[in-house]
């Protein structure tokens, strides 16, 4: 019976947490003909999906337009899952103050599924997590307190979500979808559903393996990037332009792929998901090494940034104090307008708390909040770029006239060598290498 509802696409669906990973998948299973209720608890975020304005990049308000209240529904009211045959649970999983994961979100969720779920229910966990989270989150505490049994009269999966927010080639239907079920017949509903609207499924034998095959995609990653901002730091004291042996090293057609360094990884997932397996881990005895110290390294990029402009400055006989910095691009990675965890605030922050001017463009983000402050973005123009002792340049979104940015700076501080492909004798590259350099070698 659900099967049959999935298949013809007459089962309805409820989307609980409408951020950046479930509004584009409420809009796809929206548009794929499914009627889709979003739940979410942020009255701001159901007030803009009511008037068709998105929040989210890669979801445009036409396509909120066409489908709202037609094929998608949206509210804070948790009472319709009784009326529900699926349920994807999308709610944030951030660390607590103690880099600890915190799973109140996912609580918080489950808590209103148990009061509302009735038979013949298919929940499936997109937040990504640690190991374990499914069955002792969510299939456990259903079991006991409705005392339903799992794969017969409610099913459960787990399938991360792997999108990458600003990605022109890869989206939500041609990115391989991982599932885990906790039955067999649990995958095989999530199978059917996922199949309307995603080209490849990649099914694993249970959610666990489904959780760990994220959080190893997010480690491979932190730790990959990690090694790169450790080699900097070497090649600093080396006089080794790290820039210039990445790529040199990328020309082997196998056996190694490319990272680079950068000022530090932001973002939901990067710098958070690896520690969700780290405490796991410690709750059974194990120490993972690689994991800390890709979080230490990588944490730690910030001050390095910040120790690197104050030896800028020294050259030019001037202190951080009293400086004028300007940074360019503040969002957590180019062309997004996401500031999580954005190394780009460290930095602002740490610039301050030194006595430093400092002001910001970013085309993405008109304003944020700094302390209990609220910084807009300045122009980007010849007069604030001359204004300033020093640009830096954080986040390197592809709109930027990066030739310009260098004709008009007395120097600019790259810490992602965007200015590899422009011309321009003040450029210092992260690493302390000169920069700037096309056709100079
Ligand atoms: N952003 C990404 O690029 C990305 C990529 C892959 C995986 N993820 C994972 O997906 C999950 C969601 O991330 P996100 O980036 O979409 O977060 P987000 O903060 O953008 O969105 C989460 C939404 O959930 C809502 N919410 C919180 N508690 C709720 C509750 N109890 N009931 C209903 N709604 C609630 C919030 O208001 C918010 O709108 C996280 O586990 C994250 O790690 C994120």
């Amino acid at each position: 019976m659900l099967k049959s509802k999935v298949l013809n696409k007459s089962a309805k669906i409820a989307v609980i947490g409408l951020g950046y990973v479930g509004l584009p998948l409420a809009v796809e299973l929206a548009n794929v003909g499914f009627k889709v209720f979003g739940i979410d608890i942020s009255k701001d975020k159901l007030t803009s999906l009511k008037l068709a304005k998105s929040y989210v990049l890669d979801v445009n308000d036409e396509f909120i337009r066409r489908l709202i209240n037609k094929n998608l529904f949206v509210s804070d009211d948790y009472s319709i899952i009784s009326n529900m045959d699926v349920i994807i649970i999308c709610v944030p999983t951030p660390l607590n103050k103690t880099k600890d994961p915190d799973i109140t979100y996912i609580n918080a969720a489950v808590e209103k599924i148990v009061k509302y779920i009735t038979k013949e229910t298919l929940i499936i966990l997109e937040s990504t997590t640690y190991p374990g989270t499914t069955e002792e989150l969510i299939v456990n505490v259903i079991e006991s307190e409705r005392n339903f049994k799992v794969g017969k009269e409610f099913f459960v999966c787990f399938s991360p979500e792997r999108m990458d927010p600003g990605n022109k080639n890869f989206n939500i239907k041609n990115t391989p979808k991982i599932i885990g079920g906790s039955t067999k017949t649990c995958l095989e509903l999530g199978i059917n559903l996922y199949s309307s609207f995603v080209e490849k499924i990649i099914p694993v034998s249970s959610t666990k393996v489904a959780e760990m095959a994220k959080l190893l995609e997010n480690i491979f990653r932190s730790v990959n990037i990690a090694l790169m901002n450790e080699l900097t730091h070497m090649s600093d004291r080396m006089g080794i332009n790290i820039w210039e042996v990445i790529e040199a090293a990328a020309t082997k057609p196998y056996g190694f792929m490319s990272f680079q360094p950068g000022p530090g990884i932001g973002g939901h997932c990067v710098p958070l998901d690896p520690m969700y397996l780290a405490w796991k881990a410690k709750t059974l005895d194990f120490y993972s090494r690689f994991i800390e110290l890709a979080s230490d390294i990588n944490r730690n990029m910030p001050r390095y940034v910040v120790n690197q402009i104050a030896s800028i400055l020294n050259k030019e006989e001037k202190p951080i104090k009293g400086s004028n910095i300007l940074i360019m691009g503040v969002s957590y990675k180019k062309d997004v307008d996401d500031l999580r965890e954005s190394p780009a605030i460290d930095i602002f922050q740490l610039l301050e708390d030194n006595g430093a001017n400092v002001v910001y463009y970013d085309s993405y983000v008109s304003y944020f909040h700094n302390k209990n402050q609220i910084v807009h973005s300045q122009e980007l123009s010849k007069e604030n770029l001359q204004k300033a002792d020093l640009v830096v340049i954080i986040t390197d979104h592809s709109n930027v006239d990066y030739q310009f940015v260098i004709d008009n700076s007395k120097i600019i501080y790259d810490t992602r060598n965007m200015t590899k492909k422009y011309k321009g004798d003040n450029v210092v590259l992260l690493g302390g290498f000169k920069g700037g350099c096309k056709d100079s070698i």
